[in-house]
């Protein structure tokens, strides 16, 4: 293997911790590797970078606003910084944003309850009459269920459209009874009809047919293109919900073709690492939702994890932390890339001419 200098990122879960454990190991038995910790909060992270050709990094970033300054800086690492990064921009952009999934599951062919996701009211009214209930409704963002409720009537999903399109909604009204309401503008009212009906800047309905008599989901990890791991959530008590339950249940044997299924979406869409949940219809499985984050100690708990060698899944048996199993993918991809590369890793030179024509 050529020279790789790896920079792990520190972060508050101390996902780092295991990560250097781990590289340390490697590091001793390969004298072309060296690791070092760096703060990537830091204002300077981008001149902390520049001696690394890899970076592995993995912030517990819930929330939209956390996930999109962590998107932007995995965005420059690979774009413009030229190095290799764990997780590459194909498994964070479309994190916290069952939105932007529905994509891939869609242009993929995904097994996936059939799904709407629309900016259009009109649109949401008319893909609504396509359903029969109940339905469930998401929020785009959002984890554990907080986010995620079943609709039983048609018009309370009608009620909760016409909540998210308010505006769209007024100015129907507004076009349907103008008129009128150019008749109370001049008391002023209109302002306040305004007013009341203002909804969320950029309103966008999500929701997906129902999938009936699941008692629980199942999660399957998968890292890199081809190590798995897998269990059950049950239902919180009287809840279609799973996630966030916190009843895991580890005894429940696994369908290997779902695992093996989940790997190959890990190895066509070019994922570092991704949680799928999936729902049961009969024997057929549909994956509710993916996801780039997850809680390290419920995968440690599983009693051991699956490798995919050529066609054959194998089954490592022991408790395992998915910081391990991440180094493993991570030398696997550092091998691939600097692999006929000669000498180390090339840095991708980015200047523009400075102001005065010369070059910085
Ligand atoms: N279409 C569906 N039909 C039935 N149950 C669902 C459906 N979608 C989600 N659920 C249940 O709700 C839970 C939370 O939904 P999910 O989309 O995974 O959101 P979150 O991001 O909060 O985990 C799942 O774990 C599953 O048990
Ligand atoms: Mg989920």
């Amino acid at each position: 293997m050529k020279n790789a200098r790896i920079a792990v990122c520190k972060n508050v879960n101390g996902w780092h911790e295991r990560f250097m454990d781990s590289l340390s190991a490697l590091v001793t038995e390969n004298s072309n590797l060296t690791c070092h910790l760096v703060n990537i909060d830091a204002d300077n992270w981008i001149a902390q970078l520049a001696d690394f050709d890899v970076v592995i990094w993995k912030p517990n970033h819930m929330g939209i606003e956390s996930a999109s300054y962590f998107k932007e800086k995995i965005y420059i690492i690979e774009k413009y910084l030229g190095k290799t990064v764990i997780p590459n921009f194909n498994t964070v952009w479309h994190f916290e944003s069952k939105v932007a999934q529905k994509y891939l599951m869609e242009i993929f062919g995904i097994p996936t309850p059939r799904s709407v996701a629309t900016f259009d009211y009109q649109d949401a009214l008319k893909r609504l009459q396509e359903f029969s209930m109940p339905v469930v409704f998401k929020k785009s963002t959002g984890a554990a269920s907080t986010n995620v409720k079943l609709i039983r009537s048609y018009d309370i999903a009608l009620s909760i459209i016409k909540n998210i399109f308010c505006k769209q909604a007024a100015n129907q009204v507004k076009k349907e009874k103008g008129r009128f309401l150019g008749l109370i503008s001049m008391i002023n009212l209109r302002s306040w009809f305004d007013r009341q009906l203002s909804g969320p800047n950029q309103p966008v309905v999500y929701w997906q047919e129902f999938m009936p008599n699941n008692p629980g989901d199942l999660r399957i990890t998968v890292i890199g293109n081809r190590f798995a791991f897998g269990f059950w959530r049950k239902n919180r008590p009287n809840d279609f919900r799973a996630s966030g339950s916190g009843r895991i249940d580890y005894d429940t044997p696994i369908p290997v073709s779902a695992i093996k299924y989940c790997i190959s979406i890990n190895d066509r869409l070019d994922f570092d690492s991704m949680a799928y949940d999936l729902l049961f219809a009969g024997d057929e499985f549909k994956v509710v939702e993916m996801s780039y984050g997850y809680v390290d100690s419920a995968i440690y708990r599983a009693p051991g994890y699956y490798e995919l060698v050529g066609d054959v899944l194998v089954f490592r048996a022991g408790n395992y932390w998915p910081q391990e199993i991440w180094i493993k993918w991570g030398l696997q991809r550092i091998e691939a890339i600097t692999a006929g590369i000669p000498g180390e890793l090339a840095a991708v030179q980015h200047s523009l001419p400075q102001p005065d024509g010369s070059c910085s």
